[in-house]
């Protein structure tokens, strides 16, 4: 992408003539004590949207006037409330309705989702991970495998960048893969990386797992509202995601999940079981048989937090209005505007680690004597990126609320700091 020049009057000039710039207004910014806010820190929680306390007020007027009558008279009715997510997250990851659900928490769901496409054997029993996967995933991934009987250290096997890299390469992945051939049990990645914002080529992924016969599955946490997928037409076995990062539903957020139409109405599928994933027809008539629902809310446990509900549907009507490709766009705008500002401004002491195939969060490594106090520095500032040991700073331009102008203050910040 070309840009013209880094000044402060050309970010206004791109923030005046960008259409989506105006979304910004629809969102809270910390007060900072600092001279700013500039808020970078969307990869970890995303902002609140305004209208989020309507959205959760409504819910509260109606318990208070209604008690539990409100399952089924509230305005919104809680009993069907996790359907009214469904038709957002299906058009958000490329799914069709019945794949996708609003329920549990991320690492919550990983496990549920390993229920179901881990099933190891003797021979086909490993699961290729990440080898800088989020520790939660790791700690999954390991108890899954000792669950099944398996030490980690033969079951989970971890995909290394080459010596001096930082990003894995496309063609070490499938050798990876075809080096483990029958033996795969289970491909788990992070669709992006959640320490360098790698894009993995998912399509491409699963199509090489599936040659072996080996489940793949995506954690979606720093994709989901951040790229656009077709996890459907890509056959992608199972999806997991958080929404209090991209989807701005609020710290501790309910997640998501995807499980393709592959593998729903079958009775038989090792699954762990919750009368939220019943037959709703016949739930409350409490009969002591599982029937499951023939969508992927079969994997729901229980009956789904409401106020949580409701702050994720204030979000996910403005990514409906907006729409993800169009945000999309916008994101591979911005943060190659980051980039290009970082590279011309700061060039000496910053490496940039994410690679061009990326969502919107870019990686650094910085080249400070004590880069944890810098980032001290930045805080005091009021400007919110996230550090990461030993030396990388982790940083996104989140396309629904921030400006050209928040990227070109933020690179004056790390310049200023930096020297
Ligand atoms: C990649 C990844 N996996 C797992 C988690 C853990 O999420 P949770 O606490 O919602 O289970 C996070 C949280 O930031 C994450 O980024």
């Amino acid at each position: 992408m070309n840009y013209n020049g880094t000044s402060l009057e050309q970010a206004k000039t791109y923030d005046n003539e960008d259409q989506l710039s105006t979304y910004r207004e629809q969102f809270t910014f910390p007060q900072a004590s600092g001279e700013f806010p500039l808020y970078f820190a969307g990869h970890s929680l995303g902002l609140m949207p305004k209208k989020t306390k309507q959205y959760i007020d409504q819910e509260l007027e109606d318990w208070g006037k209604l008690g539990v009558e409100g399952h089924f008279r509230a305005k919104n009715p809680w009993l069907p409330y996790h359907e009214f997510i469904t038709e957002s997250f299906a058009k958000l990851v490329g799914a069709k309705p019945s794949e996708v659900v609003a329920m549990n928490t991320l690492t919550v769901n990983l496990h549920m989702m390993m229920v179901s496409f881990y099933r190891p054997t003797k021979n086909k029993f490993k699961i290729l991970i990440e080898n800088n996967t989020f520790p939660s995933d790791k700690y999954a991934v390991d108890s899954q495998a000792r669950f099944h009987g398996f030490d980690p250290k033969d079951a989970v096997v971890e995909l290394k960048p080459r010596d001096g890299e930082m990003t894995i390469r496309e063609e070490d992945l499938q050798a990876q893969i075809d080096d483990l051939g029958d033996s795969l049990a289970l491909i788990m990645l992070g669709n992006c990386n959640y320490l360098s914002g790698q894009y993995f080529d998912m399509e491409k992924v699963v199509k090489w797992g599936h040659t072996h016969n080996a489940f793949v599955g995506f954690n979606m946490a720093h994709g989901a509202g951040n790229l656009a997928t077709k996890l459907h037409d890509w056959n992608v076995d199972f999806a997991i995601w958080c929404s209090y990062k991209y989807l701005n539903s609020g710290p501790g957020g309910i997640a998501g999940a995807f499980v393709h139409e592959n593998h729903l109405g079958q009775k038989d599928i090792p699954r762990f079981e919750g009368w939220w994933g019943t037959n709703k027809d016949t739930r409350f008539k409490m009969g002591p048989d599982f029937d499951p629902i023939n969508t992927v809310e079969a994997w729901q446990l229980s009956n789904p937090p409401i106020f949580q509900l409701a702050a994720l549907r204030a979000s996910m009507d403005i990514y409906d209005e907006a729409g993800i490709d169009n945000l999309r766009k916008r994101g591979d705008h911005l943060t190659g505007y980051l980039e290009y500002l970082l590279k011309e401004e700061c060039t000496e002491k910053v490496r940039i680690v994410t690679p061009e195939k990326r969502g919107s969060m870019l990686c650094i490594k910085i080249q400070a004597s004590d880069p944890k106090a810098m980032v001290d520095t930045f805080h005091n500032k009021g400007v919110f990126v996230d550090f990461r040991e030993p030396d990388i700073l982790r940083m996104t331009p989140i396309p629904l609320y921030n400006s050209y102008q928040d990227c070109y203050h933020l690179v004056q910040v790390i310049k200023e700091c930096l020297s």
